[in-house]
């Protein structure tokens, strides 16, 4: 495994054992060990789009692990192929750097990095994709359920890069995913496909916010509005109405239903205050797992 770009061309048993080391890693650091396995590595980390969690736990997954973390920021460098070609960033980078981890807006930014660095290239979100998101998503899901084959997911919300991920992790790790969206902005056909061919009845489109929770285990949403989409705030707002995650809501789940949310959290639109604050909300120990997921997968890239 070279890099880390999609869940879709990532293995089904090298999933499971970043599932695996994420475990590992998670107890190891709660009792105050450590694993030194990337000192005298670096990381050089890209940022197009603002970031709290992925910026943070990447810099203190790389410290814990004894390395380090380099963020740059694209006018740091006079723009990410703007003053000078993304191939020949990737390949100066190569020579500086154990990893480059990039935040871009165009997917192609990440697939071109990887093919021009010779150092393993990490995708931290792009406009299609969020692979890192999903995986700690999943390892999440993980310590909730008892297995996590057969978990159902109702994303309700926007079919974006999140719900993307989510969906080929949903296929490639046995869970089922419904996605809620309003009419025009579902889940991509292509993703659907390519999900229901890895694993049949994996990943399904509804319009029906309501139907969608009524047997599921996990309620998950997301912004209605991805860094860049902010043009378009005001037509979203009012396409997404009816498809808030609200007490309302939450009401036609099972009991027991645990809410997720990526964040950052847009308190009164896509999710009010009291469904983020109630005990079945575990997005806190969601953000949380972004830190062990990737501490595991910097292990297995770099180390
Ligand atoms: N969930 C997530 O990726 O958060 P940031 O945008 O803060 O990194
Ligand atoms: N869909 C959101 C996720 C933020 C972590 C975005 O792309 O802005």
């Amino acid at each position: 495994m070279k890099h880390f770009l999609s869940i879709i061309d990532c293995p089904n048993d090298r999933l499971k054992e970043l599932l695996r080391i994420s475990t590992r890693l998670k107890s190891l650091y709660s009792v105050g060990g450590t694993d030194l396995c990337l000192q005298g590595k670096t990381l050089a980390m890209l940022f197009e789009k603002p970031s709290l969690r992925t910026r943070i736990s990447f810099q203190v997954a790389m410290t814990d692990l004894g390395g380090s973390a380099i963020y740059v920021k694209p006018e740091d460098i006079g723009g990410i192929g703007k003053r000078e070609p993304i191939k020949d960033i990737a390949r100066v980078l190569s020579r500086y750097v154990s990893g480059i981890m990039a935040r871009t807006f165009e997917h192609s930014t990440v697939t071109e990095l990887a093919e021009f660095a010779t150092v393993p290239v990490i995708n931290a979100l792009t406009d299609f994709s969020h692979p890192c998101q999903a995986m700690a998503d999943v390892f999440t899901i993980s310590e909730q359920c008892e297995d996590i084959k057969g978990t159902k997911i109702a994303f309700i919300g926007d079919g974006n890069n999140v719900a993307r991920s989510l969906a080929f992790a949903s296929a490639k790790l046995g869970m089922k995913m419904v996605v809620a969206s309003p009419a025009g902005y579902e889940l991509d056909a292509e993703t659907i496909e390519k999900a229901n061919q890895i694993s049949a009845d994996s990943v399904r489109q509804t319009n029906d916010p309501g139907a969608a929770v009524l047997d599921t285990d996990i309620i998950y949403t997301d912004t209605w509005v991805s860094m860049g989409q902010e043009d378009e705030k005001q037509k979203r707002q009012a396409d997404f109405a009816g498809f808030q995650v609200n007490a309302e809501l939450v009401k036609s789940a099972p009991a027991n239903v645990k809410i997720m949310h990526c964040l950052p959290a847009y308190r009164g639109l896509e999710i009010t205050d009291e469904v983020i604050e109630s005990p079945n909300s575990i997005m806190f120990d969601q953000a949380e797992n972004r830190l062990h997921f990737q501490r595991a997968l910097l292990k297995k890239l770099l180390s």
